[in-house]
Protein backbone atom coordinates (compact mmCIF):
# COMPACT_ATOMS: atom_id res chain seq x y z
CA UNK A 1 0.00 0.00 0.00
CA UNK A 2 1.61 3.38 -1.22
CA UNK A 3 1.28 6.32 1.05
CA UNK A 4 1.90 9.17 -0.75
CA UNK A 5 2.10 13.08 1.04
CA UNK A 6 -0.66 15.17 0.36
CA UNK A 7 0.00 18.23 2.41
CA UNK A 8 1.67 19.30 5.91
CA UNK A 9 -0.25 18.59 8.81
CA UNK A 10 -0.19 22.36 9.77
CA UNK A 11 -1.44 23.42 6.89
CA UNK A 12 -4.80 21.65 7.86
CA UNK A 13 -7.60 23.65 9.42
CA UNK A 14 -10.14 21.96 11.96
CA UNK A 15 -12.93 20.65 10.20
CA UNK A 16 -12.06 22.67 7.23
CA UNK A 17 -11.52 20.10 4.45
CA UNK A 18 -8.60 20.45 1.60
CA UNK A 19 -8.78 19.04 -1.51
CA UNK A 20 -5.98 17.21 -2.90
CA UNK A 21 -5.42 14.93 -6.29
CA UNK A 22 -3.63 11.67 -5.84
CA UNK A 23 -3.20 9.15 -8.94
CA UNK A 24 -5.81 11.12 -10.26
CA UNK A 25 -8.47 10.46 -7.73
CA UNK A 26 -9.75 13.68 -5.85
CA UNK A 27 -9.56 13.24 -2.22
CA UNK A 28 -10.89 15.65 0.34
CA UNK A 29 -8.78 15.62 3.66
CA UNK A 30 -10.10 16.42 6.89
CA UNK A 31 -8.89 17.16 10.49
CA UNK A 32 -11.31 16.63 12.84
CA UNK A 33 -11.83 15.96 16.71
CA UNK A 34 -8.01 14.82 16.83
CA UNK A 35 -8.23 12.80 13.48
CA UNK A 36 -7.23 13.23 9.80
CA UNK A 37 -9.31 11.34 7.45
CA UNK A 38 -9.41 10.80 3.74
CA UNK A 39 -12.39 10.52 2.09
CA UNK A 40 -13.39 10.50 -2.01
CA UNK A 41 -14.19 14.11 -2.94
CA UNK A 42 -17.42 13.12 -5.08
CA UNK A 43 -20.47 12.42 -3.56
CA UNK A 44 -22.12 9.09 -4.60
CA UNK A 45 -25.07 11.05 -5.30
CA UNK A 46 -24.04 13.03 -7.58
CA UNK A 47 -21.02 14.60 -9.27
CA UNK A 48 -20.65 16.94 -6.32
CA UNK A 49 -16.74 18.23 -4.54
CA UNK A 50 -17.48 16.84 -0.90
CA UNK A 51 -14.74 19.43 0.10
CA UNK A 52 -17.20 22.21 -0.63
CA UNK A 53 -19.28 20.89 2.38
CA UNK A 54 -19.39 21.44 6.30
CA UNK A 55 -18.30 18.88 8.47
CA UNK A 56 -19.73 18.04 12.07
CA UNK A 57 -19.58 15.25 13.98
CA UNK A 58 -17.00 13.04 12.03
CA UNK A 59 -19.58 13.65 9.31
CA UNK A 60 -18.80 15.55 6.01
CA UNK A 61 -22.17 16.97 4.41
CA UNK A 62 -22.95 17.25 0.56
CA UNK A 63 -24.18 21.09 0.43
CA UNK A 64 -26.30 19.84 -2.49
CA UNK A 65 -28.72 17.59 -1.24
CA UNK A 66 -27.64 17.36 2.55
CA UNK A 67 -26.50 13.86 2.62
CA UNK A 68 -23.59 13.93 5.31
CA UNK A 69 -20.80 10.91 5.24
CA UNK A 70 -19.11 9.33 7.97
CA UNK A 71 -15.51 10.35 7.84
CA UNK A 72 -14.49 6.99 9.26
CA UNK A 73 -16.86 4.82 6.88
CA UNK A 74 -17.58 6.58 4.19
CA UNK A 75 -21.13 5.41 4.60
CA UNK A 76 -24.02 8.49 4.30
CA UNK A 77 -27.01 9.09 6.94
CA UNK A 78 -29.25 9.65 5.16
CA UNK A 79 -30.82 10.31 1.21
CA UNK A 80 -30.46 11.37 -0.78
CA UNK A 81 -27.59 9.25 -1.53
CA UNK A 82 -27.38 5.08 -0.51
CA UNK A 83 -23.97 4.34 -1.53
CA UNK A 84 -20.97 4.95 0.60
CA UNK A 85 -17.99 6.95 -0.89
CA UNK A 86 -14.67 5.24 -0.69
CA UNK A 87 -12.14 6.33 2.25
CA UNK A 88 -8.68 5.88 2.55
CA UNK A 89 -6.20 5.16 4.97
CA UNK A 90 -4.10 8.03 6.34
CA UNK A 91 -0.79 8.29 8.29
CA UNK A 92 0.89 10.89 10.16
CA UNK A 93 4.87 11.43 10.18
CA UNK A 94 5.92 14.43 11.76
CA UNK A 95 4.49 17.49 9.86
CA UNK A 96 3.47 15.12 6.83
CA UNK A 97 0.10 13.78 6.05
CA UNK A 98 0.21 10.54 3.61
CA UNK A 99 -2.30 9.22 1.87
CA UNK A 100 -3.13 5.27 -0.22
CA UNK A 101 -5.85 5.56 -2.56
CA UNK A 102 -4.19 1.76 -3.65
CA UNK A 103 -5.30 -1.55 -1.98
CA UNK A 104 -2.29 -3.32 -3.38
CA UNK A 105 0.22 -4.09 -0.45
S1 LIG B 1 -25.17 15.34 -4.89
FE1 LIG B 1 -24.59 14.83 -2.87
S2 LIG B 1 -26.43 14.34 -1.90
FE2 LIG B 1 -27.03 14.79 -3.93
Amino acid sequence: MAFVKVCALSELEEDTPKRVELDGTPVSVVKTEGEVYAINDICSHANVSLSEGEVEDCMIECWLHGSSFDLRTGKPSGLPATRPVPVYPVQIEGDDVLVSVTQES
